[in-house]
């Protein structure tokens, strides 16, 4: 009995596993790795202005123009882009500022920190923050 009790327990948490591991539990999100946690947003409510410049010539061929995960290079890409004006509900402005800055590893979605400064990132969160 107590083996056939193991048996079921190790499956279970298998399969626990392989959902969150190929990711089809989307509600599910990411924990933010501890260097990132605590970041608040330094910059002022303007900053969306200077942020909405950066994401029309930089990020909306894959996440649209409205952010809503529909541009016309995100159709084709697995996983798709995620709809910014809804993530934004759900997440601190750490994790924007980290996922922005560190990409999400095996997708479409690459590391800008490099390409962009702290600032010019710091100004896409204001700016994501604005999407409805
Ligand atoms: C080449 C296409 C592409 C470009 C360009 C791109 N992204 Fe993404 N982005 C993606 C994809 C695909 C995902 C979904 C990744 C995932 O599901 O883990 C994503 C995810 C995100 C996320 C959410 C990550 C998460 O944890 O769900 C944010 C925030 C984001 N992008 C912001 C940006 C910003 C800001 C820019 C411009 C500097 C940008 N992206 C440029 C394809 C792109």
């Amino acid at each position: 009995m107590k083996k056939v009790l193991f048996v079921l327990l190790s499956v279970l948490i298998i399969s626990a596993c392989g959902e969150s591991a190929s990711g089809i539990n989307q509600n599910v999100l990411p924990t933010v790795p501890s260097n990132y946690v605590n970041l608040t947003n330094p910059l002022s409510a303007d900053a969306a202005i200077a942020g909405g410049e950066i994401f029309q010539s930089t990020c909306a061929t894959c996440h649209g123009s409205g952010g809503h995960g529909d541009g016309p290079a995100g159709a084709a890409l697995n996983p798709p882009p995620k709809d910014l004006s809804v993530l934004q509900l759900e997440v601190s402005d750490g994790y924007l500022f980290w996922r922005i800055s560190e990409g999400s590893p095996g997708t479409a979605m690459v590391a800008w920190r490099g390409i962009l400064s702290d600032e010019q990132i710091w100004q896409l969160t204001t700016y994501i923050r604005t999407l409805k």
